[in-house]
């Protein structure tokens, strides 16, 4: 059975209307790299814009999330899934909702109805407790013992910190051979979640104030992987259809069995998976150490080292063969892989020969610098690796935590700093090239705009803070929350504070360090869920610090004068500036 398949000809067949896989690298949301959840490119229809294929809708969305980069390997998780979902904008609520997921599931899939259990969002605050949606469970046929009400923390559903949201109610199977228990317990792992149904009546804004939406909706997600292993009886999800083709070709290409390496294995077709469909992405993605580039480069990096760890020839094509069947095996859903299929196998092959000497010698280097009673690795060590064998931090990390040892990041990163100042100092503040595509006035805008930002943030208040940024060698665009018109007095002073600024030639450090130093820094995160481990903080003077992936001047002096050429409104409650450095 197709589950893709049968999936979409059951909401179709119900008045949905099938709509097409939204790219991962969003269009339109400069704010989260990747979508990682079917929902995400239709918030604005979930807010009460108009959809143009009606209010109910059903699709299988591609989606990446790197929440879960370190567990990858075992048997569940994935940095690539797809998500199978039906909405309902402002039409059906509730009872249709849970009475369509019921009826695929027990109909259509044949799933026995004493393997289905459910939880309910017991209600918090102003927002009682679900009894339309256990009731509807109860007429069902689901008994007392299989509904567990549960609070906000496992049954309210939000994509990130604002946005719509609302109370869901989760359906769980159980899957293991024993005696299926009477009542159901949501701790009991042998009950894995299949489908959530959120009903999103709510919208959080940034500041966590929770107001009603214009109208009620329904958003539903069921991951692909986790349905099919159910259905097959797998327990591995690596060993459902989905993977066992391309498991059996690793094997094959290199000699080892599955049994043994499942580790290795399972990151290998993982991260080669994602890293096929971030490249054939519309959006053009190449390896770099910024965004989505990063997150490519870290994921071809990752399969690479553990191929070797694995003892397999990295120089032979078993890489471009496994992306290869795996373009095969979706094309046929996302046509942009067998559009892009040779610029994918390039931007692998390309960026395996770029590391594969880094890793060959920072490797051997490794061995000679650390030994085996080693138990934390110096900083001076890791500097080392890194600095004078381009060995990233991360792979030391890796390498480290694979032989139980620690590392001194800290001190790396505090030596990573110090060095920097040096080397900026050496270049006397004189901006050199390596911009990776942006001209020199692109980099003086994105410089620019994180003193308006702080500057905003001073003559507006503390509430501000990017919403959205768009950078041309004309201007740059900056949305930030504030709920009325600027007036010319609040203009005049912003751009006053970012001349003055410009004018005491304040430096700007470039400074890497880990998710959590940048939190603990004060620094500017909004979306730091979404960016990976290691992140890049922009400090300027002692104005602004600001998570970001640059480039930017060395110094604000470099800018000239800041003007606002525009300040608009961009949605409610969102006002937007262009500006212009003469
Ligand atoms: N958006 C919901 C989820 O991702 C359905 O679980």
């Amino acid at each position: 059975m197709n589950i893709r398949e049968e999936f979409i000809k059951y909401f179709e067949k119900n008045g949905h209307k099938q709509i097409p896989s939204s790219p991962i690298v969003p269009e339109n949301d400069p704010t989260v790299l990747f979508n990682t959840a079917g929902m995400q490119p239709l918030v604005p229809y979930l807010m009460g814009e108009k959809h143009p294929y009606g209010k109910r809708l059903c699709d299988y969305q591609k989606c990446v999330r790197l929440t879960d980069l370190d567990e990858i390997g075992d048997k569940t998780h994935h940095t690539f899934f797809e998500m199978l979902g039906n909405w309902s904008l402002g039409d059906y609520f509730k009872k249709e909702a849970i009475g369509y997921s019921f009826e695929f599931l027990t109909k259509v899939l044949n799933i026995p109805l004493e393997r289905l259990a459910v939880t309910v969002f017991e209600g918090e605050g102003k927002i009682p407790r679900d009894e339309v949606a256990a009731n509807r469970w109860r007429e069902l046929g689901i008994s007392e013992d299989r509904i567990a009400y549960l609070g906000s923390k496992d049954n309210f559903w939000i994509a990130g910190e604002s946005g719509p949201c609302g109370g869901d109610t989760e359906i769980f199977y159980f899957r293991s051979n024993d005696e299926i228990p009477k009542k159901f317990d949501p701790e009991d792992d042998r009950w894995v979640e299949i489908w959530n149904n959120v009903f999103m009546e709510f919208y959080k804004d940034e500041n966590g104030n929770i107001s009603e939406l214009k109208q009620k909706n329904v958003d539903t997600g069921m991951g692909l992987e986790r349905i099919v292993a159910v259905l097959e009886g797998v327990d591995d999800n690596y060993k459902s259809s989905i993977w066992l083709d391309v498991v059996d070709k690793l094997e094959k290409l290199t000699d080892l069995s599955y049994e043994g390496n499942e580790k290795s294995m399972r990151i290998i077709v993982d991260h080669i998976r994602t890293s096929v469909f971030i490249a054939a992405d519309p959006a053009g993605i190449k390896p770099s150490n910024t965004d989505q580039g990063y997150i490519l480069r870290r994921l071809i990096r990752r399969y690479i080292r553990q191929a070797r760890k694995l003892g397999i020839d990295i120089n032979s094509d078993f890489d471009l063969e496994i992306a290869s069947l795996i373009i095969k095996k979706y094309e046929k859903y996302y046509s942009e892989l067998s559009e892009n299929k040779n610029s994918v196998l390039e931007v692998l092959a390309n960026e395996k020969k770029k590391f594969s000497r880094t890793l060959e010698k920072g490797l051997r280097e490794f061995e000679k610098l650390v030994s085996n009673e080693t138990k934390i690795i110096d900083k001076n060590v890791a500097f080392k690796l890194y600095d004078t064998y381009g060995f990233p931090i991360e792979l030391t990390l890796e390498e480290a935590s694979d032989r139980g040892m620690g590392v001194d990041v800290d001190g790396f990163y505090a030596k990573f700093r110090e060095h920097q100042e040096k080397s900026r100092t050496a270049s006397k503040g004189k901006f050199k090239g390596g911009l990776s595509g942006n001209s020199e006035t692109e980099t003086k805008f994105h410089t620019a705009t994180h003193l308006l930002n702080a500057a905003l943030k001073e003559v507006i208040g503390p509430d501000v803070h990017q919403l959205g940024s768009n950078i041309t060698p004309e201007r740059l665009r900056f949305d930030f929350p504030c709920d009325h018109k600027m007036t010319d007095e609040e203009k005049k002073k912003t751009e006053d504070l970012v001349n003055k600024w410009i004018e005491e030639n304040l430096p700007v450090e470039k400074i890497e360090m880990s998710k959590e130093e940048a939190i603990k820094s004060g620094a500017e995160c909004t979306f730091i869920d979404r960016y990976p481990d290691l992140v890049t903080v922009y400090k300027i003077g002692d104005v602004s610090m600001e998570l970001c992936g640059g480039p930017h001047v060395s110094h604000t002096g470099e800018l000239g004068h800041f003007k606002i050429k525009k300040e608009e409104s961009s949605s409610a409650g969102v006002r937007r500036i262009k500006a212009i450095l003469e």
